[in-house]
């Protein structure tokens, strides 16, 4: 993974300061890395130097995977799901097809229901993942009822065919452990948003074929003093009024990687009135709704362009002298030279206008650099949240939706 904050609008020095005033929490954060007994709030930080949990994850994966598995369903929201939902999208891995449920759809989880249904009645399996570190998260809990009661109708050793993902003291945990389910836990100190290196993200995402050990490495590879530079400049941006952070994705597939930060930061800073609002734009496309916005709006938002090496495909044949007139020098160019030159192109036009910008070149499609830049936002996260002045490990205010919502449905 490459970063570039050039045109960030920060001055070398400024940066150094406040990577000096850091490095006292940075040390903390290099520490809190190699805890393995997770003793701190910054324990997720050490997961990936927990060689235990890759075996173990392991173990409980050969005990699971079978010919006749068709597909995993993993049900969880927030923190329990979107780290393993961007992986799979981004790295589009051959092993097991994911679905996940997360919110309580009616459409969708008919159609999980009918997917169930059809897959046990063809006489091959479906896997059932419930991850929910708290045990009690609402949404989590009413797609459970629906989905196990769908798969105990349709197979008589269900319980083969479910893992529970959440804490060891959690009622869930307790529920699953009388029922002879196998079970997944989680460190107290790793909280949802930061659990994609843990059994959480790791489970689901080895089912389906990604390979965790080269994410955990790309993890260990994440650079700290650069998370610590990178933060300055935020910090720095944020001072000045950019108190909006758009992330900018040249690829469709890493959108959900751009929602997985979105939560991140969201959750992690926003709170005592502090915060940085993220924003997640996908290249092309936006620049065809938000760019407009984006050049000419107000000027309080700071971008990280993020960009993906991958094969470069496919090539704009001549097809028609007049049609290939209309948009010259197109012709056997790849789809991967066009948007190139589209990303070229709206950093020159920021450039043009000072309006600050970094650029993260993720510089392969691969497990490695992805685990790399997941950690590297986490570590940037944290880093972030000590120099704003917030915890960010807790979300005290998500409670509030919640105690109205189960007021309601008592009556
Ligand atoms: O990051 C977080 O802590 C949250 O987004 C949680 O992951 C989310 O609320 C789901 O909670 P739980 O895993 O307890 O079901």
């Amino acid at each position: 993974m490459k970063l570039d904050y050039k045109n960030s609008g920060v001055k070398q020095s400024e940066i150094d300061q406040l990577v000096k005033k850091l490095s006292p929490y940075l040390a903390d954060l290099e520490k809190a890395a190699k805890d393995t007994a997770y003793s701190t709030p910054e324990a997720s930080l050490a997961l990936a130097n927990d060689n235990g949990l890759i075996d173990q994850i392991n173990q409980l994966v050969q005990k699971k995977k079978s010919p006749h598995l068709k597909e995993v369903f993993v049900i969880g929201i927030g923190g329990s799901s979107l780290g393993a939902y961007a992986v799979t999208r981004a790295l589009r891995p051959s092993g097991t097809w994911l679905s996940f449920c997360d919110t309580v759809d009616n459409h969708y989880v008919i159609q999980s229901i009918e997917h169930i249904k059809r897959i046990c009645a063809e006489g091959r399996q479906v896997l059932i993942n419930i991850i929910s570190k708290s045990g009690t998260t609402l949404e989590t809990l009413a797609n459970t009822r629906v989905l196990l009661k769908t798969l105990q109708d349709a197979t008589p050793d269900w319980q083969k065919q479910v893992v529970v993902t959440s804490e060891p003291e959690s009622k869930l945990t307790a529920w699953a452990k009388e029922q002879g389910i196998d079970c997944l836990s989680n460190p107290k100190n790793v909280g949802g948003r930061f659990s994609v290196m843990s059994a959480v993200g790791l489970f689901p995402l080895a089912l389906a074929g990604v390979n965790i050990e080269a994410l955990h490495h790309g993890a260990r590879e994440a650079d700290f003093n650069l998370a610590a530079e990178s933060v300055a400049v935020l910090y720095t941006n944020l001072q000045k009024g950019c108190v909006m952070h758009n992330m900018f994705l040249f690829d469709q597939d890493l959108e959900d990687l751009g929602k997985w930060h979105r939560q991140l930061l969201a959750e992690s800073l926003g709170k005592d009135g502090k915060g940085i609002t993220p924003l997640v734009s996908v290249g092309s496309v936006d620049l065809h709704s938000m760019v407009q916005l984006y050049l000419s709006g107000p000027k309080d938002k700071f971008t990280t362009f993020v960009t993906i090496n991958r094969d470069e495909g496919v090539k704009v044949p001549a097809v028609d002298k007049a049609l290939d007139e209309i948009v010259p020098n197109l012709t056997d160019k790849t789809l991967t030279d066009i948007m190139n030159a589209i990303v070229e192109g709206t950093k020159g036009a920021y450039e043009k206008r000072g309006l600050p910008f970094a650029t993260i070149e993720i510089e392969s499609a691969n497990e490695r650099e992805l685990g790399t830049f997941l950690q590297f936002n986490m570590i940037q996260t944290m880093l972030l949240a000590k120099l704003i002045g917030v915890n960010a490990f807790d979300q005290p205010n998500v409670e509030e939706y919640k105690v109205i919502t189960k007021k309601l449905l008592a009556g």
